[in-house]
């Protein structure tokens, strides 16, 4: 990969532009990282650069795995939460991941990153590196995800609300709750038909991962979106469109590499069932949407 010495960012490919839309991860133009993820501007297709050729690699490797006609049955089940991988696009020396656009068929999408698991390093990760780890969202061990980000359309002044991972982090505990209902229209609109659909959908994912034995799936996030759209129309009759999948899948492993496995993924699993039960908490009939201030700081 060809990495610039100068500060600049790397020359967009013809036809890209910066993702539109994008919640979490690198942004390009970034001043740290520079590097970012792209689209086609004539097809909306997603560009994932590989930031280093061993996680670009490990990513490709798995949708090539997940993808492939000789795909064991239970690997071919996670299809339905996966983008669909569309190839590798290289230009100035730089490898990109083109993956299906999962939130280009919406209008006004509401979009949220959550990464999974209690832990976010993989095996090879120094003592420093998992202190740090650590440091950055102490709740973690217990509430097994963070909310890296989260978007939702304001349809009365036409923008969206955006907040970042910073914010999702600052969140304490008890405090995570009221971010989640936020994302899914509380206080403005009733969040439980579209916490219903999500939560059954999830069901689905929770149980294809406890057939999913042999792989761990280290910092991947779900990427939940739903249609912002109908923010002010009392729309009772349709179901809201939504969609979710796993993405960001350069730190799946296989299970040998952990000598403690059960086969399991026990890790992805405690943060989808802690999340899952934060969205029944939102069901509840006893749930009281309550506003934060740290909810305030949204950028637009
Ligand atoms: N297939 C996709 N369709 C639409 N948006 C996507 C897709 N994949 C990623 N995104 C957007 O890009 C953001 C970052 O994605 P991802 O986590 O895969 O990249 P990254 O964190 O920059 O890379 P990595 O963690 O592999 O270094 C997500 O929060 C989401 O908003
Ligand atoms: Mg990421």
């Amino acid at each position: 990969m060809k990495i610039s010495s100068t500060n600049l960012p790397p020359e967009l490919p013809p036809d890209t532009k910066p993702l539109q839309h994008q919640i979490g991860g690198h942004f390009y133009g970034n001043p740290k990282t520079k590097f970012g993820i792209l689209q086609r501007c004539s097809t909306g297709v997603v560009l994932k650069p590989f930031i280093t050729e061993v996680r670009g690699k490990c990513e490709w490797r798995f949708y090539s795995d997940a993808f492939s006609d000789q795909a064991p049955e239970n690997f071919c089940a996670l299809r339905p939460f996966l983008a669909a991988p569309l190839g590798i696009y290289q230009y100035n020396e730089i490898n990109y991941l083109v993956l299906e656009n999962i939130v280009q068929k919406f209008v006004h999408p509401c979009i949220a990153d959550i990464k999974i698991g209690r832990i976010t390093y993989d095996f090879q990760a120094s003592k420093e590196d998992i202190e740090k780890c650590h440091r950055r969202y102490p709740p973690l061990n217990e509430v097994g995800f963070q909310l890296l980000g989260w978007q939702n359309y304001n349809s009365r002044k036409n923008l969206y609300d955006y907040h970042d991972k910073n914010c999702g982090r600052s969140l304490t505990k008890e405090e995570i709750i009221y971010a989640i209902a936020h994302f899914y229209g509380a206080p403005r609109s009733d969040h439980r038909k579209i916490v219903r659909l999500v939560l059954e959908r999830l069901t689905i994912l929770e149980h294809i991962m406890t057939k999913q034995q042999g792989l761990v799936f280290i910092s991947s996030s779900l990427l939940i979106v739903y249609e912002g759209e109908n923010d002010n129309e009392i729309n009772l009759s349709s179901e809201p469109k939504f969609d979710i999948r796993v993405i960001d899948l350069c730190k799946v492993f296989k299970v040998e590499q952990y000598v403690d496995q059960t086969g399991l993924d026990d890790n992805f699993l405690y943060g989808l069932r802690s999340y899952m039960n934060y969205l029944r908490r939102l069901l509840d009939d006893t749930f009281v949407y309550v506003p934060i201030d740290k909810l305030n700081c949204i950028n637009q």
